[in-house]
């Protein structure tokens, strides 16, 4: 709801100052008040130019002619409502009116119908700054000092021992695996509720991935799933070559005792915090509790730099390496001299200054997120029947997206359904991911469930829904993906008893 002070007008201002105020304002409509301050009629430039042609003279007071009283709204009426309301009488702008009959706000049709999206990028104005001092410097190029800076500072932050700043995440997690010593015709775990990116470089390497199915309670990584694939494995002689973790949603998954049970058989951890920088585990930063950590900086992740990430580790001999791999490989020669075969995978220095602006930013990020989610929990319980994706114990999320499940018990709209009708009130929500044992991709390839007869990630595809969750939603956003939320529900009487 857009304020009104610079809107109201008494009947005594003349029809130049009106048309004045319509220019000065860009709002487009005037708000005529009596005496006591309560609405007598909206103004608009129409009704302006009627009262022109009809004699009435540039100077002359607007006056209080008698006028059909508007179309108004009380300061309770949700905004799905205001909406229907703007259609059925083929208006753009609705006052709201208190109880005295006085204008306290008005709603705008380009306002409500503005697209709420599922988690866009925040930026402030100090990444600006950063980057015009990277532009003035000339460091333009994928070395400079912001970089550096980046990477110390992002290393700093989580607690890791060494960081390289790298072209995206999911580069540096094909880096992290070749580094752990994934090779051709090696096996990979990996879990199969994740975004394709965490399995995708263990095709690069020529590996095969043996998917793992959720825990029910986190969403993350079965670690029953995870003990019976080792079991197996054991049994065929062909242990995996390494273990991917992913923070899902912004959740790490229990990295203690993953970590215990990949050490018994000698196996590395690759943690794929992409989606979870800031969330921590048993006090510690996700990212950073395996042999190796990636994060990324795409645009819809918690902090972004358009297209970025990281790779860290406590092991600096292996970030020196991922560092050589990542710039072609290229030895410390006068001349380009090249022994391995490699990569162009650096992040420029201008993307860094970006990156150093967004994680000064961090905790306040997590904050914002952590606060949209509690809201979507608490303004839903009762109208909405959605299982809300629970918080481990083991650590705190960043709720980097709001995630839940749609009963079924109590709701026959399915959650494409839901994603649908959210997009008709251009409100983008999304589905959780499809499991990657069900992308074609990966047709063929191993999946251990939960537990047997129980595959708890089909469950999540099928009813999990991510609701917009971005640090710079505003509050009146936020109130109309509550509000279509429980209009949806209500209105389609799909609620079951
Ligand atoms: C779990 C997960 N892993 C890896 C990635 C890949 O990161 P990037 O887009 O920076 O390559 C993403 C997201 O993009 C992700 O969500």
């Amino acid at each position: 709801m857009l304020g009104i002070d610079d809107i109201l007008v008494d009947g005594g201002v003349s029809i130049r100052d009106c048309l004045e105020r319509l220019d000065g304002t860009g709002r487009r409509i005037l708000l005529l008040i009596d005496e006591q301050g309560r609405l007598l009629r909206t103004i608009t430039d129409g009704d302006l130019r009627r009262l022109l042609l009809g004699g009435c003279r540039l100077d002359d007071p607007l006056g209080t002619a008698e006028h059909d009283g508007p179309v108004i709204v009380s300061p309770g009426t949700t905004l799905v409502e205001c909406r229907r309301i703007m259609d059925r009488h083929g208006i753009d702008q609705l006052p709201v009116i208190d109880d005295a009959g006085r204008p306290v706000g008005m709603h705008h049709r380009a306002h409500l119908d503005r697209p709420v999206l599922l988690s866009p990028p925040h930026l402030g104005s100090t990444e600006a700054l950063y980057v015009q001092e990277a532009i003035d410097s000339n460091w333009i190029a994928p070395a400079g000092p912001d970089l550096e800076a980046f990477e110390e500072e992002l290393a700093c932050m989580v607690g890791a021992g060494h960081a390289v700043a790298l072209s995206s995440g999911t580069a540096a997690i094909h880096l992290g695996l070749r580094l752990l010593g994934v090779r051709n015709g090696d096996r990979v775990l990996c879990p199969s509720m994740t975004f394709v990116a965490s399995a995708n470089p263990i095709l690069y390497l020529g590996a095969e991935p043996i998917f793992l199915d959720s825990d029910p309670m986190s969403w993350t990584v079965s670690t029953n799933a995870m003990a019976r694939a080792l079991e197996e494995s054991k049994a065929e002689g062909r242990l995996p070559a390494a273990m991917i973790t992913v923070g899902l949603y912004g959740q790490s998954p229990d990295m203690e005792q993953i970590c215990r049970i990949c050490e018994e058989h000698d196996i590395p951890v690759l943690e794929d915090a992409a989606e979870s920088l800031g969330a921590t585990c048993g006090g510690r930063s996700s990212g950073t509790i395996g042999r190796v950590g990636v994060y990324s900086f795409n645009g819809n992740k918690i902090i972004t730099t358009s297209g970025g990430g990281m790779l860290v580790s406590d092991d600096g001999e292996l970030v020196e390496e991922a560092r050589h791999l990542a710039t072609q490989g290229r030895e410390p020669k006068p001349w380009y001299e090249h022994e391995v075969c490699a990569y162009n995978y650096r992040m420029s220095n201008i993307l860094a200054a970006i990156g150093r602006a967004q994680l000064e930013k961090l905790g306040s990020r997590v904050a914002i997120r952590r606060a949209i989610f509690d809201r979507y929990e608490s303004e839903l319980r009762t109208d909405a029947p959605i299982d809300w994706m629970e918080e481990a114990p083991w650590g705190t999320s960043t709720r980097w997206l709001s995630a839940g499940l749609l009963r079924a018990d109590r709701i026959s709209m399915t959650n494409m359904q839901l994603v649908q009708l959210l997009s008709e009130h251009n409100i983008e929500a999304r589905p959780a991911w499809k499991p990657m044992h069900r992308q074609p991709l990966f047709e063929g390839c191993q999946y251990f469930t939960h537990e047997p007869g129980r595959s708890v990630c089909d469950e999540l595809f099928n009813r999990g829904i991510c609701l917009p969750s971005s640090s710079n939603m505003s509050n009146e956003q936020q109130d109309r993906v509550i509000e279509t939320i429980r209009w949806v529900c209500r209105s389609t009487s799909r609620l079951r008893a």
